[in-house]
């Protein structure tokens, strides 16, 4: 039987991928996955804490592991966390392993998505704005380079951009 196909989603906090990627596998009928909700089921504590104990490293760590043994199935939607292509091994994995898709987005509407949201440890400071803009810089080249498809997500539903994605698969 041919390879079931798996899609990675990639970009950065505040571009949908969790939402969008829900839709998605249930729109191709393929299972969800999310790399934090996974580090945090394996470690028993939330992302938060992880930063606190073992420090970016260590959370790195168990990221690029949870990456590597997800992209094994086959047949998944994943949702990658927003720094996780940072890393060239990962971002070797992603390209080898499956269809990747950059979720592009403002930052303006970044900062709107996350600023409630108490679970990201890097936006925790005064101006979450700034560091959103510094990573933008660092990463939005990684993300380009790997991505196969690259879908805006600013303006649209979650589910809209979910079809968008299936249209152009
Ligand atoms: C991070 C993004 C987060 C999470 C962690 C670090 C980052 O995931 O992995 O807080 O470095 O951009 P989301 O992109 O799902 O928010």
């Amino acid at each position: 039987m041919a390879e079931k196909r798996n899609i990675f989603l990639v970009g950065p906090m505040g571009a949908g991928k969790s939402t969008i990627g829900r839709h998605l596998a249930q729109m191709l009928h393929l299972d969800f996955y999310d790399s934090d909700h996974e580090i945090e089921a394996r470690s028993g504590a939330d992302i938060a804490w992880v930063f606190d104990v073992e420090g970016e490293e260590g959370f790195r760590v168990r990221e690029a592991r949870v990456i590597e043994e997800l992209t094994e199935k086959q047949g998944i939607v994943l949702a990658t966390g927003g720094g996780s292509v940072n890393s060239k091994d990962i971002r070797n994995r992603l390209s080898a392993r499956g269809i990747v898709v950059y979720l592009e987005t403002t930052i303006d509407k970044q900062v709107a998505r996350t600023q409630r949201d108490k679970r990201r440890p890097l936006l925790q400071v005064n101006d979450p704005r700034e560091v959103l803009e510094n990573l933008a810089e660092e990463r939005n080249p990684l993300y380009t380079e790997i991505a196969d498809l690259v879908i805006r997500t600013d303006d649209q539903s979650a589910k809209v951009v979910a079809s968008q994605i299936v249209e152009r698969l």
